[in-house]
């Protein structure tokens, strides 16, 4: 029998709505736990979220928002959330491509984190992957300059679309340049995913794109 899901929060509840963040702003929903003006760190798709979390735990004066497509995933991280003592992290059930349209504005985003995105193989699937040029447009748009775009993929042929579109973009540049992606960054953490790609010996694949001016 399918294991019953667990609606409580057993502590302070992070997560928001659209509708919040659209009538109190970021500031009022990080208020008291973080000072305006706020950096803003957004992960698009946090799945078990461990990564998010660490993020959090690493930057505690940076104001971190993931958003999440699955609401049990957004349920379990927000139970998980609640037993911590982190104030600086709050989480969205929605969309990156309908939180990134509504509720960041230019300029507002210290870095924004897209872990291995679903890689859709198939072709006829390929419109429904994250990582599009209009995804990346906004993105440049609403990272500060200097902001950082960071993308992460086990899938050689999302991993070549990944490096068509962003490099395409003329607000965002390449950090790792003159190499396309890295197989391994020093020092980062890994998510639940690159976990389980690591043990089947995929390649990986990560990206790292600065917002300039333009
Ligand atoms: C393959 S999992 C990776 C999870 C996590 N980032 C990791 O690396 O372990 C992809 C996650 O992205 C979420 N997702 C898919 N499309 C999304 C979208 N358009 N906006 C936000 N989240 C999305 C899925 O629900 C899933 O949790």
């Amino acid at each position: 029998m399918p294991r019953r899901l667990k609606l409580d929060i057993p502590g302070p509840d992070r997560r928001v709505t659209p509708d919040d963040v659209l009538a109190k702003g970021w500031a009022a929903l990080f208020a008291p736990d973080l000072a305006s003006p706020l950096r803003i760190v957004l992960e698009i798709g946090f799945g078990r979220g461990e990564f998010l979390l660490d993020l959090a735990r690493r930057a505690p004066e940076v104001a971190h928002v993931g958003v999440e497509v699955s609401r049990k995933r957004v349920l379990k991280q927000a139970r998980r959330l609640a037993r911590t003592e982190l104030g600086n992290l709050r989480l969205v059930h929605g969309t990156g491509e309908q939180a990134l349209a509504d509720l960041f504005g230019p300029a507002s985003l210290e870095a924004v984190w897209i872990n291995f995105s679903d890689p859709w193989p198939k072709k006829r699937h390929h419109r429904r992957r994250l990582v599009q040029a209009p995804l990346v447009a906004a993105v440049a748009d609403r990272l500060v300059r200097g902001g950082l775009l960071q993308v992460a993929t086990d899938d050689v042929p999302y991993a070549e679309q990944i490096d068509a579109v962003l490099a395409a973009e003329s607000r965002l540049e390449n950090v790792f340049a003159p190499s396309r992606w890295l197989a391994d960054v020093p020092g980062r953490m890994p998510t639940a995913y690159e976990l389980e790609w690591r043990a089947e010996g995929r390649p990986l694949h990560f990206f790292a794109y600065r917002r300039i001016a333009g």
